[in-house]
């Protein structure tokens, strides 16, 4: 019998998975048979998931236009046209009040988190719809619904991720089998965390009704799903997986 959400032969592109949970939801759609680009900004990084997994490293700063054009065309000049993209990478940005943040400090957030997932989705939507497949997974954030105080650049980010989503999604709907989904987990254990202030990672769990953070094996296995042939007939659509703290 078939295996379940296999992704033999299918080529996928992962940002920002040269550690945390890009780097497990490569590994994960590797295990299902996908040939996998590590992309991310530090080469040596994406380099050493790709030669644990086997996979295609890649180097490109997802906020560069001609970046992500030049990633691409070597992805698909190695490894094959992609059929699944996963947005995961993302920045949170200086933890602060609002009001203490400069425009340079909440313009970055911004330019990693929603400039750069609509460069990789704008590069990859021609040659899905071409070829009349394909399955884009953004990584948004519980915070781009609740707004995490703070957190307001990343929030407000996260929450153009989740509406670039219902846009793409329809405007795809209905041409060939190519969906665009979106999933916001609440906090998940990474080096991410390290960056932030201990009162907002821990104002972060006080508030998952489970009492713990995600693992990133958990993140992996929705984004598996939702990359999968199975996952056909939900488009536009932004998936909890937050130990029960989302309240919509
Ligand atoms: N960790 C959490 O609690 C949590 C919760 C909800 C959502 N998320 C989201 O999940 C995603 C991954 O988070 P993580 O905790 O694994 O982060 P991380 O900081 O551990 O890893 C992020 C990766 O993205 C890469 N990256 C950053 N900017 C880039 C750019 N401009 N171009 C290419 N690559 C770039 C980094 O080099 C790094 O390898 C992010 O989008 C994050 O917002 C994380």
């Amino acid at each position: 019998m078939a295996e379940f959400f296999d992704l033999t032969g299918q080529v996928a592109i992962v940002t920002g998975a040269g550690r945390g949970i890009g780097a497990g939801i490569a590994e994960r759609l590797s295990q299902a048979g996908a040939k996998v680009a590590i992309l991310d900004a530090v080469y040596d990084a994406a380099s050493e998931v790709a030669s644990r997994l086997g996979g295609f490293a890649v180097s490109g700063d997802i906020r560069q236009e001609d970046e992500v054009a030049s990633a691409l065309a070597k992805v698909e000049a190695n490894i094959g046209p992609v059929s699944i993209l996963v947005n995961n990478a993302g920045i949170t940005g200086r933890t602060d009040l609002s009001w203490n943040l400069s425009v340079e400090e909440y313009q970055s957030v911004f330019d990693v988190n929603a400039l750069g997932t609509f460069l990789t989705c704008r590069a990859v939507v021609p040659g899905m719809l071409l070829r009349g497949y394909g399955r884009i997974v953004n990584i948004a954030s519980i915070a781009g619904k609740e707004g995490n105080p703070t957190l307001l650049p990343y929030s407000a980010s996260k929450a153009a991720v989740i509406a670039m989503t219902k846009s793409l999604g329809k405007e795809l709907a209905g041409k060939g089998d190519v969906t665009v989904n979106a999933i916001a987990p609440a906090v998940i254990r990474t080096t991410m965390l390290d960056g932030m202030a201990q009162s907002t990672v821990d104002y972060m769990i006080g508030k998952i009704p489970m009492g713990r953070t995600g693992k990133i094996e958990e993140v992996a296995a929705l984004v598996h799903y939702l990359a999968s042939r199975e996952a056909s007939f939900t488009t536009g659509q932004c998936y909890d997986i937050s130990g029960g703290r989302a309240t919509y």
